[in-house]
């Protein structure tokens, strides 16, 4: 299902989480599979002109209405970007967040991606997934197709991080962060 942006604020508060996630000024966002820029938007405000927003989103449509938005916003430090995320290096070892915001059961290989967020992340930077808890609720997508906070830890962890926070952050989300582990 998909909601309006204003819709979905009455239960996910993107600048909460953002902020929660200790997002800075200056730092440089990574938001793979970001949709029409939910999330994408409230990043680049956040960063500032000092700062960078990648976009990633295989849905061409979903690109330009962010390219849309970030320009009646007037917002230069967002480098949009359409193609898989699975076939996607947007730098080597430039980000301080790689961010998935709903979209780990999206990729058709979850690992491929996980390992090109590995490589696009600073030695000191840290990944970030938000998604749906695998519960029967009255919104977000079938119960079936969630990925839940174990498997979501497993693949994170097979695919060369360190999880260091797991947290319920609404009745319907987990946020997980993790950071690359130096040993892979
Ligand atoms: C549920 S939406 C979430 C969008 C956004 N993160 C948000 O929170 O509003 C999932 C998005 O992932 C994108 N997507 C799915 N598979 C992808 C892939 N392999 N590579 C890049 N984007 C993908 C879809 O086009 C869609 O925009």
């Amino acid at each position: 299902m998909l909601y309006s942006f204003e819709e979905r604020r009455k239960w996910q508060n993107p600048e909460t989480i953002l902020a929660g996630i200790g997002l800075k000024p200056g730092e440089t966002f990574m938001d793979i599979g970001c949709g029409e820029g939910f999330f994408t938007l409230p990043a680049a405000r956040l960063v500032g002109a000092k700062g960078k927003v990648y976009a990633l989103d295989i849905n061409g449509e979903a690109i330009e209405r962010l390219r849309e938005r970030a320009l009646v916003e007037r917002l230069g430090n967002i480098s949009l970007v359409v193609n898989s995320a699975e076939e996607t290096l947007l730098c080597r070892q430039c980000a301080d967040v790689v961010f998935f915001g709903q979209v780990l059961h999206d990729f058709r290989d979850p690992g491929s991606v996980l390992r090109n967020a590995r490589k696009m992340l600073k030695p000191g930077g840290r990944l970030v997934d938000l998604d749906w808890r695998k519960e029967i609720m009255e919104i977000g997508p079938p119960r079936q197709i969630r990925v839940s906070e174990d498997e979501a830890v497993r693949l994170i962890q097979q695919n060369g991080f360190v999880v260091r926070a797991i947290k319920a952050i609404s009745p319907y989300h987990y946020l997980i962060t993790a950071r690359p582990d130096i040993r892979h």
